[in-house]
Order: C-alpha cells, then structure tokens, then sequence
C-alpha cells in the first residue's frame, strides 16, 4: 500500500536540514509561513487517525516531511479531496476497506491518513516514473480506496494513482476531477451493468439526491431511460419543492419523497406515470435499505434487478419471499472498488466518458460545501466540517479544496 512507501527516513529527513526556527510562527508572533525546503523536503499535513471511532472524536491535523522523490516514487500536491459517506464509515472502523495504519508519517505509534477519493498533481517525481510517461504538473486520482487522500501532500508510486491524460483533464475543473472517480462511475457501472435497459424504460432510485443519485439521473436522462426519484422528506415544504424541481432540472421524470413512496396511492401513481404500466420499471438503485427500500421493490416490474449499493438508513433490507418466487426480482449488490479492482481499464474509460459529458455540458457538477485548506487552516476548523457532514440535510457535499499549502 501507498502508506508504506511513503518516505521511511522522515526522521533522518529532519536531521539533514539546516537549523530553521520551527514553523511555529504564532510562537515567534510572525503569520505562520510555509517553509519549502532547499534540499527538496516536501512539509506536509495531514487529517490522521490512530483508532478507529467518531471522526471528530479520532481525527487530528498532523504534520510531517516528505523526503524527495527518486526512482519510482511521486510527490503529490492534494487539489480536492471530498468527504464521502464510506471515508466517514472507514473511520468508524466500519467499511470492509481498511486503511494503513503506519508510523511511516514520522509518529510513534501507527497512524491512518483518512479520505479515499481526490485529485493531486505531481510536483515531483523520480526517474522511473518518468519512464512511465508521468510529468511535473499531471493530475491522479487514487486507482482504490485506502490511500488517505485529506492530506496537502503525499508520496505515491504509480501503482497508487491513475492519470488523467491530458486530452481528459482539458477544461476539467480540480472539483470535477476530484469526485468523478467514485459517485459518477457507480451510477453509471449500476445503469449499465445488471441490465439492458431500452429508451423508454424506467428505473427508480432512492438517495436521489446523493451525488450517486443526481449522476444517475443525468446518465439516465443522456440514455433515454426515465427515473423516478425518492429522496427524504423535508419539514420545511418549500425546500422540499425546491429540491424536487431541482432533480427535474438535472433530468429526473418523477421526483417523490419516501413518505409519498409508502403512502396507499401509489401503486395507482405509479401506473399513471408509465403509461398504465406498459412501461416497464425494470431496475432499483438502492443506497437507503429500510420500509422505504421494500416500498421501492414493490414498483418493479416482474423479472427485474434491484442493486443495493449503501446503507445510509443503517436499517436492514427486507424482502418479501413472493418478491424472489413470483416476482422473480433479482437482488444483486455493487461496491465500485472491487468492480475497479477486476475492470481497471473499464473504470479508466468510465471515468473519461464521465469527463467527456463534463466537457460538453452534457453533465452538472454536484453542489458542494466547499471546504478551504491553506497552509495554516488549523486542525480544529477541518474536523468540525467532518463533524457538518455527519448531521441533518446538507446543501451539498463537503469537499477540501486545497489552497496555499
Ligand atoms: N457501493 C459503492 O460502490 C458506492 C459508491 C459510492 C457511494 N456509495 C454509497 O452511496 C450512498 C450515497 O453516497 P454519496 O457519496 O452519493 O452521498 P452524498 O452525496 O454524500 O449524499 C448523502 C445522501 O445520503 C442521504 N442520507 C443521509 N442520511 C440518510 C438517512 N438516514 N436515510 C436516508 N438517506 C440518507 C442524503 O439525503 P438528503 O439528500 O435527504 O440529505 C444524501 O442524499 C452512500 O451510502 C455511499 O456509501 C456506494
């Protein structure tokens, strides 16, 4: 993994270098400024936790260095890293992938870095990934999960990254770039993949307004396939509506809250909405579980597919046993990592496919709660934006953006 190639002298890395006053300039009563190293040193900060346990609880800003690149190592500067619902269960100690836990980050006792998805540049780099075809200036993404991506910089090798080619980064932002790795290529891999859906054909979803959810409905819309949409009801109607209208803008036929989804009338609406049932609703995206996810299972058409593919409501899934008899729906799970891991050339090409749709207006950016990373942002200011993301409604996604670091 990434984390044990991360420079292992970080210590002898201190030592080499000439006496500075350290970066401490509230001490000094000075701005705190970045010190960049003349023997190449890259300095370094990074969100880590030692255990597993509530982010706010276990996360905290460490600093370390980064001894120059040679050979087949990279140096990274972060641009975007969001925060994703699975880095949040990675911490609890709760998603199958686990990150390093290493002292290689110059700690006594083992640390993770946390986050799984962004976008970096190289800033540096040895000889052999030159050889590669890497350069100063390329912008990665990590190739899986584990990697620790709430950091200003890294050491990779380029087993731990992809490369947007240069033809793919054209007019990408670092947002876009940063999370279309993940949501956008689970959306699309789920449409795509358990079954053939034709024009005209319908699927429905829940989560709609994840950035899962609002990428299906805009890869659905391009194919010609029709959604209909559950999201959480909202107490105050007005941002309900104004949600709902929203979704419709990006693309979404029907757009319904789960409340509606459960209530007595809607095996009638939804009849009403497919032509008298003879347009088939024939597969569900599911990343809720609950009544909410049976209710939705109920809409199918015979022979369909049903794909879970989170757990946001921490309930389990239910399934009626005449669902699997009669109705012959076929439950299937998806985890993007491991399609990744077993497809790595299909991912490369879904990922460009996604950019391409970005680069022709064809594909919105996801709303997001833009979260500013300078050199000096303290520790306590990024883990109470982890700690906004594990509460109530948000507006969009929190995502570091990476500024002067
Ligand atoms: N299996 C995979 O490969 C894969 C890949 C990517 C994501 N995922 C999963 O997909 C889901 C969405 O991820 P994301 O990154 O797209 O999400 P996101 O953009 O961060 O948004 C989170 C979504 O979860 C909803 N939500 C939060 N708490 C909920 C609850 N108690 N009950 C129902 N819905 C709730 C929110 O609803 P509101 O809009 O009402 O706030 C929001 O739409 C997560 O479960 C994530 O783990 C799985």
């Amino acid at each position: 993994m990434a984390s044990k190639l991360l420079s292992p002298a970080p210590v002898l890395a201190r030592q080499c270098l000439p006496k500075l006053p350290a970066r401490t300039g509230a001490r000094l009563h000075l701005p705190q400024r970045r010190y960049i190293s003349a023997y190449g040193y890259e300095q370094a900060k990074a969100l880590t936790f030692a255990d597993y346990g509530n982010p706010p609880a276990v996360l905290s800003l460490h600093s370390h260095s980064i001894s120059p690149p040679h050979s087949n190592l990279m140096t990274l500067r972060f641009l975007a890293s969001p925060i994703n619902p699975a880095d949040i269960n990675q911490i609890q100690g709760v998603y199958p992938s686990k990150p390093t836990f290493t002292t290689s980050l110059s700690t006594a006792n083992p640390i993770a870095v946390a986050g799984n998805e962004g976008v970096a540049e190289i800033i540096a780099l040895g000889d052999k990934v030159k050889q590669e075809g890497f350069k100063k200036g390329d912008w990665v993404f990590m190739k899986g999960p584990g990697f620790g991506t709430w950091r200003t910089h890294a050491q990779a090798t380029t087993g731990d990254v992809v490369k947007l080619d240069d033809q793919m980064r054209e007019g990408i932002s670092a947002i876009q770039a940063g999370t279309v790795s993940i949501n956008p290529c689970t959306a699309y891999r789920m449409l795509r993949d358990f079954t053939t859906l034709k024009e005209g054909e319908w699927f429905i979803q829940n989560g709609a307004n994840s950035g899962v959810g609002r990428a299906a409905i805009q890869l659905g819309k391009k194919w010609g396939y029709k959604s209909i949409n559950v999201i959480r009801g909202r107490d105050d109607k007005s941002a309900e509506d104004k949600l709902k209208s929203e979704l419709k803008e990006l693309g979404a036929d029907v757009v319904i809250t789960d409340t509606e989804l459960q209530s007595q009338g809607i095996k009638d609406m939804s009849k009403e909405w497919t032509n008298g049932g003879r347009e088939k609703i024939r597969l569900a995206l599911n990343c809720v579980n609950g009544k909410a996810a049976t209710a939705m299972a109920k809409l199918l058409s015979s022979s369909s597919h049903f794909v879970t593919y989170g757990a946001m409501s921490k309930q389990p899934l239910t399934i009626p046993a005449s669902m699997l008899i009669f109705k012959d729906i076929h439950f299937h799970g998806f985890w993007v990592s491991r399609w990744a891991e077993k497809n790595p050339e299909d991912k490369k090409a879904t990922v460009a496919d996604v950019l391409e749709m970005y680069r022709k207006k064809e594909f919105k950016d996801i709303p997001v709660d833009e979260i500013k990373w300078e050199w000096e942002t303290k520790g306590e200011e990024l883990i109470a934006k982890v700690k906004d993301t594990l509460e109530g409604y948000r507006e969009g996604k929190g995502l570091f953006v990476f500024g002067k670091t």
